[in-house]
């Protein structure tokens, strides 16, 4: 086995703690809906303590975090599905990618997978989960476009990105997607989002992680500014929670649904698809 991989608290990078332990718990409590091979190995060969999301992890609260952690990366799957199902030999392009394993498990045999983080991130995961055939890791930060020049869009790409549009600010997330449109014309572009009130409910978990730039950093409140970012293109968004899926799965209780609602319609949750 690896070396255990320590993860700095209260940095950025940390942010990949919660959507990775999240999936590994929703894999344990809602099988039916969602089931993950890496999650639960990963988090085994990190060195981060876990005491504290171990004692939560009961909760209604935190299973329900569990559930927003496990629709996100169904909705990715199904946007990432979707278009090989017309670009099989597409690059398939996780930015900010943490220690998820969506690439793989969207991959079709002929896809190219590319994982793009901060160094720190990229090098723990060249231990934990090398990159494997087809599939290459990029160190960089996602603001620096020399990134894309390692990513061969010639068969298309689609670029996707779990819970880290909310760390870019607005001018940065909209310079990148100009970026993307101008050197990838026929790609996609998907991301997750929230509304004012959720960018508020983040406040505390920007401070903790020593954010200092959180009020410039992106909410989208009425999703018709999104059609101003690249022109030309086409814009569309779904509910976070259930606008891909139904969340069929014994374990999800009335209360859980409630919540779900509540997500997309008052938090204004979304998953944001450009096809450029
Ligand atoms: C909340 S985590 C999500 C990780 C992963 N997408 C997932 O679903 O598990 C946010 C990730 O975005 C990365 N990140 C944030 N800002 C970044 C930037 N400017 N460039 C590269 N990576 C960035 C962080 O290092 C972290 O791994």
């Amino acid at each position: 086995m690896a070396d255990r991989i320590h993860i700095e608290k209260g940095s950025v990078q940390e942010t990949l703690i919660i959507p990775l332990y999240g999936r590994k718990l929703c894999a344990e409590v809602f099988p039916k809906l969602y089931t993950d091979e890496s999650a639960a190995r990963i988090c085994a060969q990190l060195d981060y303590d876990f005491t504290e999301l171990d004692r939560q992890a009961k909760s209604t609260f935190w299973r329900f975090g569990a559930l927003e952690a496990a629709m996100r990366q169904l909705d990715m799957q199904w946007e990432i599905r979707d278009y090989l199902a017309t670009h099989p030999k597409a690059a398939v392009v996780n930015m900010g990618c943490g220690l998820d394993q969506t690439g793989r498990a969207c991959d079709n045999g002929t896809c190219r997978i590319y994982n793009v983080d901060m160094p720190d991130i990229i090098a723990a995961r060249e231990q934990l989960c090398p990159a494997g055939e087809r599939e290459r890791n990029i160190a960089s930060d996602l603001n620096d476009a020399v990134w894309m020049e390692e990513v061969d869009g010639s068969q298309g790409a689609i670029f996707f990105a779990a819970g880290v549009f909310h760390y870019l600010t607005k001018a940065q997330a909209q310079v990148l997607a100009r970026e993307l449109a101008a050197r990838y014309p026929g790609s996609r572009l998907v991301f997750d989002t929230v509304g004012k009130l959720g960018k508020r409910l983040m406040r505390s978990t920007f401070k903790s992680f020593g954010m200092e730039n959180y009020d410039e950093c992106l909410c989208v409140e009425d999703p018709a500014e999104l059609q101003t970012w690249v022109s030309g293109t086409r814009v569309s968004t779904r509910g976070y929670m259930l606008g891909y899926y139904d969340m069929d799965d014994p374990a999800v209780t009335g209360f859980h649904r409630f919540l779900a609602r509540l997500c997309d319609n008052v938090v204004k949750m979304r998953i944001v698809r450009f096809d450029f």
